[in-house]
Formats: structure tokens, C-alpha cells, sequence
């Protein structure tokens, strides 16, 4: 029988069928809703799929997450838990990921938006010193992308330290477990960065406790799920001073509803959860890799553990 993929939910990025075809011409893939007879389709890429539309398709042999995150697979309680879920793992993804994690950081660090209201007030000011050398980095989640970003970071001169659910050996940089590890990580953190998957665990550990625990004045970036903020804490956080800024890719409700108080906050970078993308000429290998391993009966690339959710 021969492998039919069905492409299903939001389009992230235009091009990945385009790109699967040039390594496998002959390679079938129908596009949702036109999905033909779901009895012949065997693998299932998707993104933000309705849910439901996973269990429609009773011969699934691999479903292929067009993303790092699950949440959006695993949130469907329909999703058929049997099946291998795999996710994107990508270098293209991580490098995207750091240089967003270093342009906000230095965009908070900086003062750019300070300097852009001088700008446009022509004013000029005398020069000032960063205090570069005190900055601490704190990294919650170091998996694939929380390690590169921690690496890029460390690379320019910053101070970077991580926590995650297993303790690990980056050089140079310190890790935590734990609730206890957590807090004692962000009691020396001025920029707390999230990159967790979202899971019944990481919903809104970043709420006002966290905050409060932070120096006052530091600032926080959320680049892993908009579920893991406590958005109203943030603004409390930054209204009292001890948040002096933040940078977010990723809100609890996308698009951001119109109304949304984030929008017209000028202490608060954002982004549309554009922090790093899927690149279609990069992954469509790595998509038709996990194909024919599945095929061939071989280990997947970036096996999801439904145990832990990610
Ligand atoms: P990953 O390799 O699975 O890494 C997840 C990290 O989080 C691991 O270090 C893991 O610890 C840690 N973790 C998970 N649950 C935890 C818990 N309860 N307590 C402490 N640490 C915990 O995932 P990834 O590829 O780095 O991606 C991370 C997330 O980034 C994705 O799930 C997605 O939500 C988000 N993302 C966002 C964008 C965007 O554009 N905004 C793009 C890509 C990804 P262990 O290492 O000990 O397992
Ligand atoms: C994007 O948010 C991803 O998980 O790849």
C-alpha cells in the first residue's frame, strides 16, 4: 500500500508540500479538508488542527507535529494516543529561536525604547554604562531550543543559567530542578526567558509569585506557550516596578483578541508568536526522513514521550 500523508489544520509556512515533492516526487499528499477516502491515509502532519479531525483517519500510522510544541496535538481529546507523535527538531528553528531571545535581550537591556522616545523628541543624551557584567540569564526549560539559546547567549558575554525536569552538564552554565531549584534560580535571574513545552505542570508558572521572587526591576520573556504567563500578574508585576519589562511571542488567546490591554503597552515587546519558525526547505528532509523510518520500522526522529507530554 502506499504511504498517503494528509496535510491538516492552519498553514504555518507556505511551501512544505512543494519542498517534500522535490525529494519524493511520487510521494501522495492530500491537503485537508480534501481529504479523499480516510481509510487510505497513513500519516498526518499538522498544525492547530479542529479537533476531532485526527480520529478520522483510522489506519494513522505517524502523526507529524509541523512544530516543536505538541500542545496543539495533545489538546485534542480525541487524538488517537496509540500512534507515534512526532515533533520538529530543526537547527534552522534554533537558531531562529536564539537570535530572538538575543535581540529582546538586548532590546530590554539596551533601553532601545528608551532611546527611540529620545529620538523622536530629538534630544541627545550623555553617555551612560550598562552593567552588562551583573545580568544574569535564566533559562526555564533546556531542551533542543532552551540549550542553543543558552549557548548563544553565554557566546555573548552573558551570564546564563537553566532549569528543566533533569538535572544537565552545559559547560558554564548552572542547572536547577525542582520547585526549590526553581526558586532559587529566579532569585538570581534579571532576565527570565521561557522555553517549556505546555503541560498541566508548566501552565502559569509565571504568575505573580515567581515575579516576586525575581530582583526587582528584571524583566521576562516568554517565547514556549502563551498558557504559561499569567498575563494580569505581568501587568500587576510591571505596574508595582518590581517587572521592568518584558518580551512576548506567545499570549494565552492568538490572535491577540483586539481589546487586549498588551497592545497599547509600550513596557511589554511584541511578536506574533513569529519567534522561530519552521522553515519549509529545512524540514521537509527531516519529514520524509521520519517517513520512511516509520516505513522501515526504524527509531523516529524526535519521539514525543505522551508520559510527560512533550
Ligand atoms: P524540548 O526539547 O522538549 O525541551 C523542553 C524542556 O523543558 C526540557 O529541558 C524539559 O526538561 C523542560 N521541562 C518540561 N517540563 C518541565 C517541568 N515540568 N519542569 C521543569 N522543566 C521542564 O522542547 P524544545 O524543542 O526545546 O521546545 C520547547 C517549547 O518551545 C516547545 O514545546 C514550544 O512550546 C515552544 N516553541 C515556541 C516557538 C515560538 O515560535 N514561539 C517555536 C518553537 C517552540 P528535561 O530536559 O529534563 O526533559
Ligand atoms: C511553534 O510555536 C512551535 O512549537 O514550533
Amino acid at each position: 500500500m502506499p504511504t498517503i500523508v494528509i496535510k491538516l489544520g492552519e498553514e504555518r509556512a507556505t511551501g512544505y508540500i512543494a519542498e517534500m515533492h522535490k525529494l519524493d516526487p511520487d510521494l501522495k499528499i492530500r491537503e485537508w479538508p480534501d481529504v479523499g477516502d480516510p481509510n487510505d491515509v497513513d500519516i498526518a502532519m499538522v498544525w492547530k488542527m479542529p479537533h476531532g479531525e485526527l480520529a478520522k483517519f483510522p489506519n494513522l500510522k505517524l502523526i507529524m507535529s509541523m512544530a516543536a510544541g505538541v500542545d496543539h496535538v495533545l489538546g485534542d481529546p480525541d487524538m488517537p494516543r496509540g500512534v507515534p507523535l512526532v515533533r520538529v527538531t530543526d537547527p534552522h528553528m534554533a537558531r531562529s529561536m536564539s537570535h530572538w531571545a538575543a535581540m529582546n535581550i538586548l532590546r530590554l537591556h539596551r533601553e532601545t525604547a528608551y532611546y527611540e522616545d529620545l529620538r523622536s523628541r530629538r534630544e541627545w543624551a550623555p553617555e551612560r554604562a550598562f552593567d552588562t557584567d551583573s545580568v544574569r540569564v535564566g533559562i526555564l526549560g533546556l531542551g533542543y531550543l532552551g540549550t542553543h539559546v543558552a549557548k548563544m547567549l553565554q557566546a555573548m558575554g552573558l551570564k546564563v543559567q537553566g532549569w528543566a525536569r533533569s538535572p544537565k552538564s552545559i559547560e558554564g552554565i548552572r542547572s536547577f530542578q525542582g520547585t526549590d531549584g526553581l526558586h532559587e534560580m529566579v532569585a538570581s535571574t534579571n532576565y527570565l526567558l521561557c522555553l517549556l513545552p505546555s503541560t498541566p505542570e508548566t501552565v502559569g508558572i509565571m504568575n505573580a509569585d515567581l515575579f516576586a521572587r525575581m530582583p526587582k526591576g528584571s524583566h521576562v520573556l516568554n517565547c514556549g506557550r502563551g498558557a504559561q504567563l499569567v498575563e494580569p500578574d505581568l501587568t500587576a508585576a510591571l505596574d508595582s516596578g518590581q517587572i521592568a519589562g518584558a518580551a512576548l511571542d506567545v499570549f494565552r488567546e492568538e490572535p491577540l483578541p483586539q481589546d487586549h490591554p498588551f497592545w497599547t503597552d509600550k513596557r511589554i515587546i511584541m511578536t506574533p508568536h513569529h519567534a522561530a519558525e519552521v522553515y519549509p526547505p529545512a524540514v521537509a528532509a527531516t519529514f520524509l526522513d521520519n517517513i520512511r523510518r516509520c516505513r522501515e520500522g526504524l527509531p523516529l526522529n524526535g519521539l514525543v514521550d505522551l508520559s510527560v507530554g512533550y
